[in-house]
């Protein structure tokens, strides 16, 4: 399902150039759960970005679905995005003139489905957040926020999700809760998960983790 080959990412130019992604190979398998763990700054969200054709590398391939993405234009690679990638952001990225419910409907509205405010509904109802539809990001908590990201991405049943902290902003309660969908999601609809996080119960869950450390998978 994904494939890095090679990945390196550097920023800066000449004497102040930067490698943060330092040659990385790995492969996930359809339907398979990675969590990729690591310290803060060792390149994870990076990485991800990478990952999911958000930003691109220096060099290196990322082939997902036999496409290899790294040579698609931008519209291309959108395109791609949006049929088979969900992505959850560690900031949210909410759009803030929208509504909770045109924020989940949005990628739905992409791809030109007819039910888009129905689906947007039943998903939102699915994270716990009935009755918060017509809130803008700013007047939903930290959390709910989260929440409404996690519905947008999962909306769509896309092939593959990334996940960068899905859970980092969440009460126990709540990051169980949305554990539990993650995985069902992984279960019932073969979601290839790709999850970065900080919380060993969340990793453990995983078919596998690998391990980042400065800008490297960590084999040991
Ligand atoms: N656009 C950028 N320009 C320069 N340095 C960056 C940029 N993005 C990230 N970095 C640096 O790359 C390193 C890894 O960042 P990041 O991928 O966010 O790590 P993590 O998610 O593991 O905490 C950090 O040292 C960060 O400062
Ligand atoms: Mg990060």
């Amino acid at each position: 399902m994904l494939k890095v080959e090679n990945l390196i990412k550097s920023f800066g130019k000449g004497n102040d150039t930067l490698e943060i992604i330092k040659d990385i190979s790995f492969e996930v398998k359809k339907g398979e759960s990675v969590a990729i763990v690591g310290t803060s700054g060792s390149g994870k969200t990076t990485l991800l970005g990478l990952t999911a054709g958000l930003d691109n590398p220096t060099s290196g391939k990322v082939i997902i679905d036999d496409i290899d993405i790294t040579t698609l234009s931008e519209n291309d690679k959108a395109d791609i995005r949006n049929q088979k990638i969900g992505f959850i952001f560690q900031n949210f990225q909410l759009l803030p003139s929208l509504t909770a419910l045109e924020n989940v409907m949005t990628p739905l509205e992409l791809q030109g489905q007819s039910d888009a405010k129905s689906k947007a509904k039943e998903m939102l109802k699915e994270v716990g957040l009935d009755g918060r539809e017509h809130h803008y990001p700013n007047q939903l908590s930290g959390g709910e926020q989260q929440r409404v990201a996690l519905a947008r991405a999962f909306v769509t049943t896309p092939k593959i999700l990334f996940a960068d902290e899905p859970t980092g902003n969440l009460d126990e309660e709540t990051s169980l809760h949305v554990e539990n969908l993650l995985f069902e999601l992984n279960k019932n609809h073969h979601t290839t998960l790709v999850i970065v996080t900080h919380d060993p119960q969340l990793a453990q869950k995983a078919d596998r983790i690998l391990k980042v450390r400065d800008g490297k998978i960590d084999v040991n």
